[in-house]
């Protein structure tokens, strides 16, 4: 019987086999974060372009007991919540909430998702060292796949957490679809608290996704270095270059892997070449940026009722406060 990192490795290596014989090519985001890649997007996220997390931290440390308000009048008679996180990264947002409804006394069972394994047991020793009374249970894995096992109590209220503007790294269409699907796992009243980046200056989207210390160039090349390393391939760095856009019209960041000569590129585990011809590319992720308006939209037609948005200073971000209805 094979076991788990096996059944992984080899829809790890059908995606590549289906991506990179697509026309044009592509590597699916999800597969940015091995360890290595986890430490990556840590360092984008205190890099000075990358304004994403500091606007979202700014919104949940300087709101939080508006937050709280929300949630606490929005669901009269719960005091137990079932705080479901889907991508926890560091978790250092998530912190400050968890820290402000443990000292209104709330009764908190916290569990976190994230597709990192070394990222995930790292926030649950800190989280169970900085919070005793905090009962946590880590899920490793896709989102969807922990969720459809999960069984949660259905007496307790839950509240997911989709921060970080994680929902940006799928199209409009494919959010659509991904919050129907959340939602058919939600009871009436729940709660669905998720980050977007918002439309602004073109230019100060750009450059987020194109800093001058190159370290999301690193991130986008590690998804290479992660073919050579679990799947033995022979993908020679220095041959592909990291390309980022960004479209006002649809409003898309869309990012790329260049190959900068014809060359081919054997994969030992799929026991096949790729042929890569001179400046072609394979298209590695999308961040989409909202408009309140689209924002209303996606609530809409998912079946929630936005409650409440939180904006930081500059409204570079917004974390929108949902009930299923
Ligand atoms: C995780 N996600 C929301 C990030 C984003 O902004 O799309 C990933 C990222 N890609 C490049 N920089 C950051």
């Amino acid at each position: 019987m094979q076991n788990y990192s096996e059944i992984e490795k080899n829809t790890f290596a059908e995606d590549i086999l289906k991506g990179l014989s697509s026309n044009p090519k592509f590597i699916p985001s999800k597969y940015f974060y091995d360890d290595e890649g986890a430490r990556l997007f840590q360092k984008i996220t205190e890099l000075p372009e990358y304004y994403l997390t500091r606007a979202e931290t700014e919104i949940i440390s300087t709101q939080t007991e508006q937050i709280f308000n929300v949630f606490k009048q929005k669901s009269k008679d719960a005091e137990t919540f079932d705080l479901i996180e889907l991508g926890t990264g560091d978790g250092r947002k998530t912190a400050i909430l968890i820290d402000f409804f443990l000292k209104q006394n709330t009764n908190l069972f916290y569990f976190p998702i994230d597709i990192s394994p070394r990222t995930l047991s790292t926030l649950a020793e800190n989280f169970r060292r900085k919070f005793p009374k905090l009962q946590i249970e880590p899920k490793f894995g896709d989102y969807f796949q922990v969720l459809k096992d999960f069984k949660p109590n259905p007496t307790r209220r839950k509240i997911l957490l989709f921060l970080g503007s994680n929902i940006g790294n799928f199209s409009y269409e494919q959010s659509i679809e991904f919050l129907k699907k959340l939602r058919r796992l939600m009871r009436k009243g729940d709660f669905l608290f998720i980050g977007f980046d918002l439309q602004k200056d073109p230019r100060l989207i750009l450059r987020a996704y194109d800093d001058s210390q190159g370290i999301t160039a690193e991130f986008n090349l590690n998804l290479l270095r992660r073919i050579n390393k679990e799947l033995g391939g022979n993908f020679d760095i220095k041959k592909f270059s990291h390309y980022a856009t960004y479209s006002p019209i649809d409003c898309a960041v869309r990012s790329f892997l260049i190959s900068l000569e014809n060359q081919s590129v054997f994969i030992e585990y799929l026991q096949r070449s790729f042929d890569f011809a001179k400046w072609e590319a394979i298209f590695t992720e999308i961040s989409q940026k909202y408009s309140l308006q689209l924002i209303e939209q996606l609530a809409t037609r998912s079946k929630f009722e936005i409650q409440q948005n939180f904006f930081d200073s500059k409204r570079y971000f917004v974390d929108s406060l949902w009930q299923a209805v």
